[in-house]
């Protein structure tokens, strides 16, 4: 299969491997390559999106601390060529408070992971921590004839870090995904799911990363191929309008938020063409260090079969130590158990798929991935039952569906008394399996998808079936 180059293509490829069941050829995606290739790459960096429109609900804090803001974001102010959207940037000096200080080391050392990608790492110890005379000084990944991946060294070093840059650059940087020398950012820096970080975290990550020690560590930058580059350019969007916290009262929003930010999708979503399902893992992470298979964490018998205590146990341990480092509990481990129990229970609302997997067992077949791996063999792809619809109502589903947040389509299309979805040309087909009369089972699709009419009678949307899901209007 050729590999679609088309800037549309790369930006879905990042965009959406963890959504849609696309078929990314090898070498069209860096990090899929990567991660399956590169024998130097660190797997932790990731990544794609796992993008959740966050529901916000605004409660509101104490005193907010009160920040500088010289010169305000204005929307006209973005650049004016429209494929590189950056805003300037502002003055913005983000009060140094206590509450910020421990907020922000919290959120580092955490759910965030930063120094498991920018800073050097104990390989010895479980779970390979980051070395806490090395936080924040970079680290270097990996280099090729055609691209080299550096996290820099962003300590206050004046000579070799980030001494010199102001909040916004690193504000920018972390949701927005441009340096502060304005250049786009490589994806393996996660902006992608950081851009659902709080106003008010982001400023806390930025008030406690400019406080750690000055580490002098000189690093070669990041250098992607001007193809992937211009690819990055196009998808970036600054933010322009304020991004609230979600009602932390509410375990299922708080959940949805730290998952969302911790990018458990990237790793833990199949990239198989045939998706087993939306978190119910096997993808090979693949590191000089050793490799596993990501785990099945939906609630299915073959996922986590563990309740929450076993869940905070397994996050805070690494399994008592036996999970491959190539899994971030070493950050995860220091989210309380209030971040931990919402994770699980966010975790708890995402539809169960069957998809046993193991790293330590021999590898044999999936029938339902389609790749190796232990407890292969368990895995049976099932065609589930429906009921019987009469296929003229599938006349009425047929169509062209958009998604805008990721400007890609999906066909809907029937085949005999038979309704299939297909994401393009030659992809493979999903068979749309009735449960009801707009809800569907999607085998190979992340998610059950259901169709969503007007008052009228006429479809509207294609919605997956969870909060986490994606919602494609249908256009013709
Ligand atoms: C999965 C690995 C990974 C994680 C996690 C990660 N980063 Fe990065 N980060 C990178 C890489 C790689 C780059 C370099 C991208 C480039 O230069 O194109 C980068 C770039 C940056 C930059 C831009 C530097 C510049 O030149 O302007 C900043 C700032 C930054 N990261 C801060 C953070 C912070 C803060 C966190 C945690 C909230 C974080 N990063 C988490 C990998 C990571
Ligand atoms: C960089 C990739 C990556 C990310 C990000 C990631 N994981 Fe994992 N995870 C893995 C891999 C690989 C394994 C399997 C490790 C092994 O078998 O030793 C794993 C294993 C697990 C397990 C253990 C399953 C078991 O019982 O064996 C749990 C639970 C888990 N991950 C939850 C999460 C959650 C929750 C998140 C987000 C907060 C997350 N992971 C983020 C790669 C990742």
């Amino acid at each position: 299969m050729t590999c679609h180059s088309s800037l549309r293509k790369t930006q879905i490829a990042w965009t959406l491997i963890n959504f849609i069941n696309k078929q990314i050829p090898d070498g069209c995606n860096l990090k899929i390559k990567n991660m399956r290739n590169d024998k130097h790459f660190l797997t932790t960096i990731v990544l794609t999106a796992f993008i959740l429109t966050v529901v916000v609900i605004f409660f509101s804090i104490n005193k907010k601390p009160v920040d500088k803001v010289v010169e305000p974001i204005s929307v006209t102010k973005l650049a004016a060529n429209d494929t590189f959207r950056v805003r300037p940037l502002t003055n913005v000096k983000y009060e140094r408070t206590a509450q910020r200080l421990n907020q922000g080391e919290y959120l580092v050392l955490g759910v965030l992971e930063c120094f498991v990608c920018h800073s050097d790492r104990d390989w010895d110890a479980p779970g390979a921590p980051p070395i806490v005379k090395k936080y924040g000084s970079g680290h270097f990944f990996f280099e090729d004839s055609t691209s080299r991946i550096t996290a820099p060294n962003i300590t206050p070093d004046n000579e070799t870090g980030a001494g010199k840059w102001t909040d916004d650059m690193f504000a920018r940087a972390i949701r927005e995904g441009v340096g502060h020398d304005g250049r786009a950012l490589s994806y393996h820096m996660p902006y992608a799911d950081f851009k659902n970080l709080s106003d008010e975290d982001l400023a806390s990550v930025v008030v406690y990363i400019r406080s750690i020690p000055p580490v002098h560590n000189n690093l070669l930058q990041t250098k992607i191929p001007a193809g992937e580059r211009s690819g990055i350019e196009r998808s970036l969007t600054p933010i322009t309008q304020p991004i609230l916290a979600p009602d932390f009262s509410d375990p299922k929003k708080r959940g949805r938020y730290l998952v969302g930010l911790a990018s458990c999708a990237v790793c833990h979503t199949s990239w198989a063409e045939y998706n087993p399902g939306l978190f119910a893992g096997g993808n090979l992470i693949d590191h000089e260090h050793g490799k596993a298979f990501s785990a099945n964490i939906t609630s299915d018998p073959s996922g986590m079969a563990y309740g929450v205590e076993g869940f905070i146990f397994v996050m805070r341990t690494g399994k008592g130590g036996t999970l491959s480092h190539n899994m971030p509990w070493v950050a995860y481990k220091n989210m309380t158990d209030d971040d931990l129990k919402a994770i699980y229970k966010y975790l708890g609302t995402i539809p169960p798929s069957q998809h046993y997997i193991s790293s330590q067992l021999p590898f044999t077949h999936c029938a339902i991935c389609g790749l190796e791996h232990g407890l292969g063999e368990k895995n049976k792809r099932a065609r589930p039952g429906g009921i019987k619809l009469d296929p003229d109502l599938y006349n009425l589903y047929a169509g062209t569906y958009l998604n805008e947040e990721f400007n890609s389509t999906y066909t809907i299309f029937r085949e005999g008394n038979k309704l299939f979805g297909q994401a393009w040309e030659n992809a493979p087909k999903t068979e749309l399996i009735p449960q009801s009369e707009v809800h569907f089972l999607a085998p190979g699709w992340r998610l059950p998808v259901s169709f969503v009419k007007d008052k009228m009678g006429n479809v509207i949307q294609l919605v997956e079936d969870s909060d986490a899901g994606l919602v494609w209007k249908k256009i013709k």
